[in-house]
């Protein structure tokens, strides 16, 4: 059979459509390469310069904040003229209804007064084509490009292929405005939540003190055993969700003490009966406070009920016992009971610090996590050593302690 024919203005026209093709494919592989927004710009401006044979041209986007152009990639063009070309809204219907590619110099009648308006702008841009990018009814940008190579004309094909390049283009700057305006949204809310978070810290901080305050010998007693919880649970390597709780759970685990007589908390003597009785209410108060707030980190109301409880089972108020307790909750006791044994109280003078490690080491399995009071001692003995910075837990220690005594008391410990 004898081949078709094509004749040779068919064959331009092929050859013309397959370089549009390969042009279109050419600018979609870089919008959606991972470049930066500045490179994508560029290299599709430069795409589009060179399938249509022109030397100069540029890319702008339309600020609706600032009413204006502004420059984002451009050749030929002083792109330091161009900070911003004003284009009030009042002018953007005009670019929304005008042709695709407007070609300056034989405009259409409804564009006559924007060219004339913006005339001076176009002849700096060396601007013979204007071409509105736009997405829906939104004006995104606007391209310009200059005379061909040699003077040429602009064919209809090219027209077209340019129509085609600049609604890529669009939809590429109209990605990018939104994704930006996501990333704005995000930042904004996560500077206020950061504000949440401090107002939340602060309040929660007050609250803390307000409940120390009953007894000036607890002044500080909360912040204290937060801070030992914190530094037991960061060597631990708990998730920081967890670490949050213990925070809170430190500062919060006695707020069941502001419903107990302040002659009771103040006590020099030691308590009768009933006054012990009042005093054991304590964390059954504080979870019924806290079990009414929903807090974003860890279950407090739990932590504020439990911090009595002793690992052999013979704490209060529910006489839990070894893996029922939970790890936060043997956590805070230990932080709890090693604060009060490092700070003066009504009733008693602190014991030095090598002394509340003995004490800590002695209760091990009865009244404290075995696993819990390990990492007590390892992290006081790298603060010793010098071996954190900042260390989490000297700082707040209110006496004098002998660093050499203690790192013997730990170093036995290990033996
Ligand atoms: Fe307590």
């Amino acid at each position: 059979m004898k081949p078709e024919m094509i004749s040779p203005q068919s064959q331009t026209s092929v050859r013309k459509m397959l370089y549009a093709f390969s042009s279109l494919n050419d600018l979609g592989q870089v919008i959606t390469s991972n470049g930066s927004f500045d490179e994508v710009t560029r290299s599709g401006l430069y795409l589009i310069l060179g399938t249509l044979s022109v030397a100069r041209g540029a890319i702008f986007h339309y600020s609706t904040e600032e009413e204006g152009l502004k420059i984002l990639a451009a050749k030929g063009v002083d792109e330091a003229m161009f900070p911003l070309l004003p284009l009030p809204k009042e002018e953007v219907p005009t670019l929304l209804t005008a042709p695709h590619v407007v070609n300056l110099d034989a405009a259409p009648a409804g564009l006559d007064d924007f060219i004339a308006l913006h005339g001076e702008m176009f002849r700096c841009l060396h601007a013979a084509l204007l071409v509105p990018l736009r997405v829906g009814e939104e004006l995104v940008g606007v391209l310009t490009l200059g005379d061909r190579f040699g003077g040429g004309e602009y064919s209809e094909e090219d027209l077209q292929v340019l129509a085609m390049m600049a609604q890529q283009l669009s939809v590429a700057i109209h990605n990018h405005r939104l994704f930006s305006l996501l990333q704005q949204k995000a930042e904004e809310n996560r500077t206020l939540y950061e504000d949440l978070r401090k107002i939340y810290h602060d309040t929660i901080r007050a609250f803390a003190a307000a409940i120390d305050a009953k007894d000036e010998y607890t002044r500080g007693h909360s912040a204290r055993v937060a801070a030992y919880a914190v530094a037991i649970g960061e060597e631990l390597r708990l998730p920081e969700e967890v670490i949050e709780g213990l925070r809170l759970a430190g500062l919060l685990h006695d707020i069941g003490k502001i419903t107990v007589d302040s002659s009771i908390i103040r006590k020099k003597t030691c308590l009768n009966a009933e006054e012990m009785l009042e005093m054991h209410r304590h964390p059954a108060v504080g979870y019924e406070i806290l079990s009414k707030i929903q807090f974003p980190w860890g279950d407090l109301s739990s932590l504020a009920r439990h911090h009595h409880e002793k690992i052999d089972g013979k704490g209060y108020p529910d006489g839990l016992s070894g893996e029922d307790i939970d790890l936060e909750v043997r956590i805070i006791t230990l932080a709890d009971a090693f604060d009060a044994m490092t700070t003066d109280r009504p009733y008693r003078k602190q014991i030095g610090l090598a002394e509340a490690l003995q004490e800590v080491k002695r209760c091990m399995g009865s009244q404290f996590d075995a696993d819990v009071a390990r990492v007590l001692f390892r992290v006081l003995e790298k603060e010793l050593s010098g071996g954190v910075d900042p260390p989490r837990i000297l700082p707040h220690l209110t006496m004098e302690y002998d660093a050499a005594q203690v790192c013997r008391v730990i170093r036995a410990f290990y033996q």
